[in-house]
């Protein structure tokens, strides 16, 4: 992926796109409910909330739901600049393993991750990951931002 300038990350706004998410959470089950939120490099917020199930291992999180939101406006892997997830308190929290593979096949390693000190890249917080290129045929580009 070819490094873009952007303008510098309102954090502010995309912290309070994820905290506006909670409100739509469904976490019957744990009661947290999160809420996700990507700035684009188009300058357009998306924002995701988690959805739980009696089945508890099938909840899925407020980042898979801004994943599919993401795609079904349009953008393809790449166009995510950063990123923040809060609780229905506002308190950051950071992506889950199985979520950050997911932000970073989407976002690339230079994707800005909120979190405490500061937010950090990808790369920093999922070194050495499984990929596309490790697969037998890698995989067409399907940006389609
Ligand atoms: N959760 C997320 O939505 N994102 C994460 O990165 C971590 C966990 C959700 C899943 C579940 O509904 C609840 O938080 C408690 O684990």
């Amino acid at each position: 992926m070819t490094p873009m300038s952007h303008a510098p990350v309102d954090w502010d706004a995309v912290r309070s796109a994820a905290k506006a998410a909670t409100e739509f959470s469904y976490a019957p089950y744990s009661r947290l409910q999160v809420g996700a939120a990507a700035l684009m490099d188009d300058g357009i917020i998306i924002n995701g909330c988690n959805v739980e199930n009696a089945s508890l291992g099938l909840a899925f999180c407020a980042e898979v739901t801004l994943l599919g939101k993401m795609h079904m406006a349009g953008y393809g892997r790449g166009h995510m600049v950063a990123f923040a997830a809060t609780d229905q308190y506002g308190r950051r929290l950071t992506p889950c393993g199985r979520c950050r593979q997911l932000l970073m096949e989407n976002g690339g390693p230079d994707l800005l991750v909120d979190g405490a000190p500061h937010p950090r890249p990808m790369r920093e917080l999922l070194p050495d990951w499984f990929g596309p290129e490790d697969l037998p045929t890698a995989i067409e580009d399907t940006d389609n931002g």
